[in-house]
């Protein structure tokens, strides 16, 4: 896909890559929550592609809801401050809720979205994130599904943005910022 002037994309990972490690976490939870029900929980805007294709795979009784907290803007750092901006439609106490995000980057966003719901008495309560940038982190949490780990590069992606733009491509790619 074209990319802007000054804003370069280079493939980090393929597709076919995506789908097939999709497969493979969805099959993950279907044995983890063998004969349950499973409740999922998409961080907008990042996460609804995978989480998407993600409920799709995993044979379960399964529902889903979505949180939107503050984003970046346009900028590339985390400003530290998390915000709910759209709560969930419904209740979570008594269901196994995964918590799926786009991306562990500093784990500000993770941290604070766990104690929030942790609060709301769910049975069960586990992460699932496409990708984790391990060597960003401020926070100490961690995923229970991770599909990639990744060096220290701004992808987008598959979901992931820079101000919004190439959350439609299939790849995740690296974005570099080039002077024109
Ligand atoms: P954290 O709070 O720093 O862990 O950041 C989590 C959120 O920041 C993710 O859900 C993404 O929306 C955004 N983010 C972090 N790293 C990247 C990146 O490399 N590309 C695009 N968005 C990112
Ligand atoms: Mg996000």
């Amino acid at each position: 896909m074209a990319s802007r002037s000054g804003e370069k994309l280079k493939v980090l990972i393929r597709r076919a890559a995506i789908q097939k490690r999709v497969r493979e976490v969805a099959q993950q939870i279907t044995r983890d929550f063998k004969g349950e029900r499973v409740h999922l929980i998409g961080v907008l805007k990042g996460a609804c592609i995978f989480l998407s294709d993600l409920v799709r795979e995993i044979n379960l009784e399964s529902s889903i809801d979505f949180i939107a907290v503050s984003s970046y803007g346009k900028n590339k750092e985390s400003s530290g401050q998390v915000r709910v901006l759209k709560d969930l439609d419904s209740s979570i106490e008594g269901l196994n809720v995964i918590l799926v995000e786009d991306i562990l980057d500093t784990g500000l966003t993770l941290s604070y979205l766990l104690r929030v719901l942790e609060q709301r008495k769910p049975k069960s309560l586990r992460v699932a994130a496409l990708l984790d940038k391990p060597s960003r982190r401020l926070k100490p949490v961690k995923g229970d599904y991770v599909g990639f780990t990744i060096p220290n590069e701004f992808v987008v992606g598959y979901g992931l943005d820079y101000a919004e733009r190439y959350r439609n491509l299939k790849d995740v790619c690296v974005l570099t910022l080039t002077p024109d």
